[in-house]
């Protein structure tokens, strides 16, 4: 099959399409906002290159010449009007760059872009077509160019690639649904750890493509090459979900985490607020021990984990209004994290999160989409809601509507011999 000579033939291509990339590589670099046209563009280089190749396969070309006249143009859409192996003569289906010189484009961004890794990888079929093609030319045998063609395909189909859980390895389309890229010029752009209730508008986290938020009312257009796998109705807009949600759902909560930890060193830091680190754990402490006992115990102000059953009612609507959306009626987690339970008791304990860090989180952060808009009132309403789902027994004394310096040595997690009254998820329903 591979004589020598065709070998030498394919290593020397492949020198010249090396050259080729090098040259192509010295584009004038573009801007973040071309990054996405850049990629559009190259994926209709390699649309044009595969009808190309087909038209040639549906027996549409007759004669030798013919056959090498469709194999250039294909070849001239792959690698671009500035590169070497450009036969003028034959014209070409795709635009000036070339899929090579579109994705040369994109590479010569800064190299520590999340899709970089797939940029690289299309670079490298790219060089497997270009080799076959330039195969394909120097057949005898019709059978040979037919089977450098279909080769040239497969290359192909892994240059333009598909979404995939994995966007840096899904080559450019894979790229465009999972990353940055898939963002036109102009677009808004939001941190992809918030839920939008206004559209149009990309979340982005740390380079990944979380969401596309399109408009309810007015539409919108959704991404090509986007498979969506999860949909939020939210005020506005209809939140699309990419397949990139888990990756960063993960980002945020590590995010969230480094934010928390250095609120809790602030809050150690100030002078006279410092509290026993051997504190009670809340669990250990009798929900039915008169109230001024606690405070004894704590040095503090009231039950660490206390508040009042009507409290835990009147939050529940709290709630209802404000939070079931992203977290479920269950409490169980939808757009969000779970918020009682189980699952989430073990990760509040994992992360060692005190009283405060959870008090804090909800206050300051919550409801994700306008954070800090609830009374007072209404978060202490909430926060004795969230206890009470999460078995925490209630008490006589309110929760507070201000913070209360013990809570930062208040570590929060499952209630000691708590009888959750869903035990599938280890919540408590308000009585
Ligand atoms: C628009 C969606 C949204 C709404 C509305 C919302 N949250 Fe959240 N919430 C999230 C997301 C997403 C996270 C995790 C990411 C983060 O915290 O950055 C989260 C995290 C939390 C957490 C921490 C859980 C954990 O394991 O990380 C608590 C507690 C919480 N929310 C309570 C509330 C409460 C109480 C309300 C209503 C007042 C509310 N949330 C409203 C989206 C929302």
């Amino acid at each position: 099959m591979y004589d020598e000579d065709r070998l030498k033939r394919t290593f020397a291509l492949t020198l010249t399409a090396l050259l080729g990339l090098m040259l192509a590589g010295a584009a004038p670099p573009s801007t973040a906002n071309d990054d996405h046209q850049t990629a559009l563009a190259a994926l209709a280089d390699i649309e044009a290159v595969r009808a190309e190749i087909i038209h040639i396969e549906d027996s549409q070309v007759v004669g030798h010449g013919g056959y090498l006249h469709a194999a250039h143009r294909a070849l001239n859409a792959v690698v671009g009007s500035d590169d070497k192996m450009y036969a003028a003569a034959d014209g070409t289906p795709g635009d000036a760059s070339g899929v090579l010189g579109n994705v040369d484009r994109l590479l010569d961004r800064r190299d520590d872009e999340i899709w970089t890794p797939a940029m690289q990888g299309a670079k490298a079929n790219l060089l497997a077509v270009i080799v076959n093609l330039n195969d394909a030319m120097h057949e005898k045998q019709m059978e040979d160019y037919e089977t450098d063609l279909t080769e040239a395909l497969a290359n192909l189909a892994l240059v333009s690639g598909r979404p995939s859980e994995d966007g840096v390895l899904g080559g450019l389309t894979g790229a465009l649904a999972n990353t940055s890229l898939g963002v036109p010029p102009g677009a808004k752009t939001v941190s992809g750890c918030t839920v939008p209730s206004h559209a149009p508008v990309y979340g982005i986290v740390s380079g990944r493509l979380a969401y596309v938020a399109l408009p309810r009312i007015g539409g919108g257009t959704i991404p090509l090459e986007m498979s969506v796998s999860r949909v939020v109705v939210n005020g506005d807009a209809v939140v699309l979900y990419t397949q990139q949600a888990n990756h960063v759902a993960e980002l945020c909560r590590q995010a969230r985490q480094d934010r928390s930890r250095a609120v809790r060193h602030d809050a150690v830091a100030v002078p006279g607020m410092l509290v026993s680190a051997n504190a009670a754990p809340s669990s250990l402490v009798a929900h039915n021990a008169p109230a001024a006992l606690i405070a004894d115990a704590t040095s503090s102000s009231g039950n660490p984990a206390s508040y009042t059953v009507a409290q835990a009612h009147a939050g529940q609507a709290v709630f209802s209004a404000n939070c079931i959306g992203c977290h479920g009626a269950n409490l169980q987690g939808v757009a969000g994290p779970a918020v009682a339970g189980t699952e989430f008791l073990t990760t509040v304990k994992n992360n060692k999160w005190t009283l405060a860090d959870l008090r804090s989180l909800v206050v300051e952060n919550m409801p994700l989409n306008n954070p800090g808009t609830l009374t007072p009132e209404q978060y202490a309403n909430v926060m004795a809601f969230l206890l009470a789902s999460n078995c925490y027994p209630a008490g006589s004394v309110p929760f507070p509507q201000k913070d209360d310096p013990s809570f930062a040595s208040i570590k929060v997690g499952p209630v000691a011999g708590a009888q959750p009254t869903d035990p599938k998820l280890g919540t408590c329903a308000v009585k």
